[in-house]
């Protein structure tokens, strides 16, 4: 017992403490590491991927953007115009509602991951087949297993549909928990549909603020 706490008396003087936050920053760091560079891995397979035709007309594939340790992960359709210009999810129009949405509860944009389910611009902003849909699944599914969420946010009825395989209808559907996997959804209204429909903007808030509240609550 002497030896026991004459070792630890030796340990705290060099320091163990430190040692330990040390060891445990490394890691994180190394973490980060390896989740960026699986994405930027996925990136380079989305320039080459023909698993489907959109690649034939869009500008380039749009991969998500932000926190890649989020607790939340919003997931839109497709890109539009704006993202298949810059290269980056929800830059439009629909794109700046839904920042000034997530600002409104208090949050940045930043602090959460946000993607599509389809990576490639259809043509003429149409609806993604489902056929589409299941080919670019597996790189939505890569961006989960990565980003490894606790809530997923759907934004629209085309995201919803991805996920559970059905078709969805938002306005019966939304505002409620439904387990996928490991994850609990919350399906609630496109911010594009939110802009055609102003009024449904209160309510497409409500839903952000929900997800945002189940990702930071502990159970
Ligand atoms: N609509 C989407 O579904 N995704 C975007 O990135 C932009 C608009």
């Amino acid at each position: 017992m002497d030896e026991l706490k004459k070792y630890i008396k030796v340990l705290q003087e060099i320091g163990f403490d430190e040692i330990f936050a040390g060891d445990m920053m490394e890691n994180q760091e190394d973490t980060l590491k390896e989740k960026l560079k699986i994405l930027e891995q996925l990136k380079k397979e989305l320039e080459n991927c023909t698993r489907c035709d959109l690649y034939k007309s869009r500008t380039q594939p749009v991969p998500g953007d932000g926190n890649v340790n989020a607790r939340l992960m919003f997931v839109g359709e497709a890109p539009g115009a704006d993202e298949d210009r810059q290269g980056k999810p929800f830059v439009g129009r629909a794109g700046q509602l839904l920042n000034r949405l997530i600002e409104a509860a208090g949050y940045k944009r930043e602090e959460f991951y946000i993607t599509n389910v389809n990576k490639c611009r259809p043509p003429n902003n149409r609806t993604p087949t489902i056929e589409e849909q299941k080919a670019c699944f597996p790189f939505l599914e890569k961006e989960i297993e990565v980003v490894n969420p606790k809530v997923i946010c759907c934004l629209g009825a085309a995201a919803a549909r991805a996920f559970l395989g059905r078709p969805v209808s938002i306005t019966k559907e939304r505002g409620q928990k439904i387990y996928w996997r490991d994850k609990i959804l919350v399906l609630t209204y496109h911010p594009a549909y939110v802009l055609r429909n102003p009024k449904a903007e209160d309510t497409l808030f409500k839903d952000i603020k929900m997800a945002i509240e189940l990702a930071y609550s502990e159970d």
